[in-house]
């Protein structure tokens, strides 16, 4: 079996938490050879050309350093005051500076000069997410004629949210030089379609561009899941039933409502907090009865956006908190930091309610780690964003509109009086469909398209590039 080289921005256990990508990808590395290439966390004034390799619990690491510009234009620059905000439609929150390109490109540049030397013919590459779009495109310059793979983790955009990104034709063009390009759901395979079909040119100036010829590029969506099975152990792990107990004892007979999201603009935190206040306004009967925590752990926060989202979430619980706490009773707990998985499988198995109410997401890993850590004789309930890629595979959650926070104050309700047998009847459906996507069949899918075990290895694919990019 040929090897297998997993790209991404941020490496496993390297500095902040990596996330669900990096739980994702460490399983399906961990069987078979290869490597992970990635930045190392750390910012130098002059970064070695070669990549350094790591032993990290078992999985061989390569990673390179960055400058402190680079970084910042590459990463809080145009990855997520860009082209995040874009891919998730709210262009309101976009800050476009033009040089922030020459920076994303630069460092797409370095990762190839790295990793190219560390390639063997046959490998094959799989490259995540939106900070590395135009990777293939500069290995295939330095002469690579690997399998190439792209996994988009975040949403793709319309066509219109597209044409405001600069250069948005140069990194189309990137992307139909990989071999296989996934998304999280059918709508963004729509939305990709919508913009192949009806390319216009990109730019007032210059000379007009030719559109981008995707014919030789695969586009599918792939779920990714989580580990459903994992999560059901870990919930009733020693540590697990630690947080369980520690919350118990606060709770009492209240009803638990539990969000966790990282402090980003997509989840949707202040609307889903003025859903709760709807709830505790129009149910008297709830006051004493239910506790929200939301678990928020701060994220990019050097980017404005991003300080004052936090500071709206502040000022929305300070809001409930005066309007509904008495002396012995908080209607809401808000922690912004980050748990391990063991507390959160806890914080799962004991509340009533998940709210996962993006304003738009990729997938929504805690919409499946939620499921997969139900009791399943006394299950909760999911309330989930129309918007999130989730909802495409999960039709026993109550779905709703986030941006509709009286749509969302009556789904709680509705799950807060939800009957056990419709619970378990709901829980059914979803924990069959976590299972059916889970972690390992995302992975095993895109790397059977991606290359097929009769045809990995390099191809004539490069030549095709060729005359393409001419
Ligand atoms: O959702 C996209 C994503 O890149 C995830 O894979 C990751 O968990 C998250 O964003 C964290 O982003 P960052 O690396 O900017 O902290």
């Amino acid at each position: 079996m040929s090897r297998l080289i997993v790209v991404s921005n941020r490496t496993p256990g390297k500095g902040p938490a990596a996330g669900g990508l990096a739980i994702a990808l460490r399983k399906t590395l961990a069987e078979r050879e290869g490597f992970w290439f990635g930045w190392s966390g750390r910012l130098v004034d002059q970064p070695d050309r070669e990549a350094r390799f790591e032993d990290i619990d078992g999985l061989s690491v390569a990673q390179i350093d960055l400058t402190r510009d680079d970084h910042h234009d590459y990463y809080a620059g145009f990855s997520n005051s860009i082209l995040w905000p874009s891919f998730h439609l709210r262009l309101d929150l976009a800050t476009i500076e033009a040089h922030w390109y020459e920076g994303y490109r630069r460092v797409n540049v370095q990762f190839a000069r790295a990793l190219l030397p560390l390639l063997k013919p046959d490998d094959v590459i799989w490259v995540h997410d939106y900070h590395l779009m135009p990777l293939a495109s500069e290995l295939r310059n330095l002469g690579a004629r690997n399998r190439i793979g792209f996994y988009l983790h975040i949403p793709f955009p319309t066509s219109d949210a597209l044409y405001a990104i600069p250069h948005h034709n140069d990194l189309m063009r990137d992307l139909s030089r990989y071999d296989l390009v996934g998304m999280q759901a059918k709508r963004d395979v729509a939305a990709f379609t919508e913009f192949a079909d009806h390319q216009s040119p990109s730019s007032l100036s210059g000379n007009p561009l030719k559109s981008v010829d995707f014919s030789r590029t695969e586009v599918d969506s792939f779920p990714i899941g989580s580990d459903p099975d994992a999560f059901a152990r870990l919930s009733v792990s020693p540590a697990a039933t630690k947080m369980v107990k520690r919350m118990e004892r606060v709770l009492r007979e209240q009803k638990l409502i539990l969000g966790v999201d990282r402090l980003d603009y997509s989840k949707g935190l202040p609307q889903r907090v003025e859903a709760y206040e709807k709830l505790l306004a129009n149910n008297s009967r709830f006051r004493r009865q239910v506790h929200m925590l939301q678990v928020a752990p701060p994220s990019r926060d050097t980017i404005k956006e991003y300080q004052e989202t936090s500071d709206a979430l502040d000022a929305m619980c300070g809001r409930v908190m005066g309007r509904f706490a008495e002396p012995d009773w908080q209607p809401l707990t808000y922690v912004k930091r980050a748990y391990g998985q063991p507390s959160l499988a806890g914080l799962y198995r004991l509340a009533k309610v998940a709210l996962v109410t993006p304003l738009r997401d990729g997938m929504n890993l805690v919409a499946h780690e939620y499921v997969g850590s139900q009791n399943p004789a006394d299950p909760g309930v999911l309330v989930l964003s129309r918007f999130a890629g989730a909802a495409e595979i999960f039709d026993g959650a109550i779905e709703v509109n986030p941006f509709d926070t009286d749509e969302t104050a009556e789904a709680l309700r509705i799950a807060l009086d939800m009957p056990l047998d419709e619970r378990i009847d709901r829980w059914t459906r979803l924990m069959h469909a976590a299972r059916e996507h889970n972690v390992d069949a995302w992975a095993a899918r895109f790397l059977e398209r991606l290359a097929p075990a009769t045809t990995a290895g390099s191809g004539t694919r490069d030549i095709l590039y060729l005359a393409s990019v001419a």
